[in-house]
């Protein structure tokens, strides 16, 4: 493909963002005062409102042109179908067949994998429904209180998110607990509140070769035998991976072991039998709607025409910012203390999929890629870090999402939240000018008005999505999990990246690996730099 970035397409997107940077997002609202319907989109249950963005109609006709010219709807096809879209690993990418229902078979070389998935879930969501109701019990009969899930990156950051996103439905009388740095701290500080009879541990890990888990798992299992036997294991370990020979070699009988496969990315996985820790907390049945909430996602976005289709709409949002407008960073505050761990997860979907520097083809891309992504839930963002998104001098495109409705009223306390989110979105559109400042300053000498008015401008002019949902379900979760999944994939698609692939974290790992054993065994030290030599030395205390 010759790059997107030459095509007519991009080229005219360039042109026009030169002439929307000279409007403010006040013009456009007063230019046009049915904004809000014609740019906002609904399903059930779901409002995206991306009417505060520095669009017009003329926008997002360019942006859908890009869209077509750089094959995001064949592209979306022949994920959907099954094909090796992941070009460097040749592997499919069929995270949406996990949330496939039964009867739509999807046949992959031969092999009908909607089935697969459904025999594994069928035995996931028994095992789930054995450890919540006790009828699973540890090696001394005593039932199961406490579930640790030892894993990291996909491993952990999905099923953490999602266990207390979906709190409100879980099992009161089990506690979760999720051990994923390879710092002892993590594991040490688990250990010590729950007891061996009584803990199941779930070792998560799609290749079963993660140092991390491993040395976590090693850890756990050495605690466990300290009051158990070897035969007592397969009451209080199960394994979660594809790699059933490292199972076996760790010590956990493939019989407990649920299995995935490698067409399932890390990020991705929350939806497999990674997600065990989940169907426990919430139990089959809200595990299931959780499945039905991602694939209605999956049927909105492979069948939508794209002027409708969320995902496609604020993927090619974000393209907007991050190369006709260079802005590198991209906030997500949800205005909903369950998703309190949701930007975290979102930050491994999006930068670990989309942070990439090369084409398909391994040429040097020739545009930005992969925005930083970052945030934390209304209103604590508030009070530490939005004073930069409205007056700092760069601009950060956000992402608001709130419920309509609590799931715990207290008091007023819900609208008082909404009217935060509101009055956030407005306030980075519209800002307040210097006039308006003087004016809110009537009250004072005319000198000391002025000394203060320029600190109370804000510029305005900073775009939003809000996103509201009904009120926060296992069905929403993962139709907002999925919306994000699609967003990043359409961005993919645009760059020609490879948004299934990690090897950059491949480096770090290697050098872990060789530093090592100089750290541990005061080996002779290799080739470093003088800084990591320095490092080294002091930490080895060589002096
Ligand atoms: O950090 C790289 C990575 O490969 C992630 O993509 C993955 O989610 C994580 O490590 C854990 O991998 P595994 O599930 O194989 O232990």
């Amino acid at each position: 493909m010759t790059g997107i970035h030459k095509t007519p397409q991009w080229q005219t997107l360039q042109t026009h963002a030169r002439q929307m940077a000279k409007v403010h997002l006040r013009q456009l609202f007063a230019q046009d005062t049915e904004r809000f319907e014609r740019f906002h989109r609904r399903l059930p249950g779901l409002l995206v409102d991306f009417s505060k963005h520095w669009i017009t109609d003329h926008t997002v006709a360019l942006l859908l042109q890009l869209a077509r010219a750089a094959g995001v709807e064949a592209r979306r096809d022949a994920m959907f179908r099954g094909e090796r879209i992941n070009t460097t690993e040749r592997r499919a990418v069929l995270h949406v067949a996990l949330r496939r229902p039964k009867d739509h078979p999807l046949v992959v070389d031969g092999r009908d994998v909607v089935a697969d998935v459904h025999g594994v879930l069928e035995r996931v969501l028994a095992f789930a429904e054995a450890v919540r109701s006790g009828a699973w019990r540890g090696a001394t009969g005593e039932a199961i209180t406490d579930v640790v899930n030892i894993g990291i990156g996909g491993s952990d950051l999905g099923p953490r998110m999602a266990v207390q996103a979906l709190g409100a439905y879980a099992a009161p009388h089990l506690r979760f607990h999720f051990v994923s740095n390879i710092d002892p701290t993590h594991m040490a500080r688990t250990l010590a509140v729950v007891r061996p009879q009584t803990t199941l541990f779930l070792v998560a890990s799609k290749t079963f070769t993660t140092q991390e888990t491993l040395a976590n798992a090693h850890a756990a299992r050495a605690w466990f035998l300290q009051q158990a036997t070897e035969a007592d294991i397969p009451r209080h370990f199960v394994a979660m991976s594809t790699n059933t020979e490292a199972v076996r070699a760790f010590g956990i009988d493939p019989a407990n072991m649920f299995e995935f496969w490698d067409w399932v990315g890390g990020r991705y996985s929350v939806w497999s039998a990674i997600g065990l820790s989940l169907a426990i907390a919430i139990g089959a049945d809200k595990f299931r709607e959780f499945l039905a909430g991602g694939h209605a996602m999956d049927e909105h976005f492979a069948t939508a025409p794209l002027q409708d289709n969320i995902p496609v709409l604020l993927g090619l949002l974000g393209i907007w910012y991050r190369d006709f407008f260079g802005l590198g960073s991209y906030a997500v505050l949800p205005y909903d203390q369950y998703l309190e761990q949701f930007p975290s997860y979102l930050q491994q979907l999006d930068m670990e999929s989309n942070g990439k520097g090369v084409t398909h083809a391994g040429l040097p891309v020739a545009y930005p890629t992969g925005p930083v992504l970052w945030g934390q839930v209304g209103t604590n963002g508030q009070h530490a870090f939005y004073q930069l998104l409205h007056q700092g001098p760069d601009i950060v495109p956000c992402d608001f999402l709130a419920p309509r409705e609590p799931l715990h009223p207290l008091g007023d306390q819900h609208h008082m939240l909404l009217a935060n989110f509101l009055a956030q979105t407005e306030a980075l559109l519209r800002g307040r000018t210097l006039d308006e400042a003087r004016a809110s300053l009537h009250h004072l000498p005319e000198e000391e008005r002025e000394r203060l008015a320029p600190h109370k401008v804000f510029p305005g002019n900073r775009p939003s999505t809000s996103i509201i949902y009904d009120r926060l379900t296992p069905w929403t979760l993962g139709a907002l999990i999925a919306l994000y999944e699609h967003k990043v994939f359409v961005q993919g698609v645009i760059w020609d990246i490879n948004s299934f692939d990690q090897m950059g974290v491949e480096l770090g790992k290697e050098l872990a690996g060789a530093l090592l054993p100089e750290l541990v065994s005061g080996e002779s030290l290799g080739e470093h730099d003088a800084s990591t030599l320095g490092l080294l030395r002091y930490l080895r205390g060589d002096d």
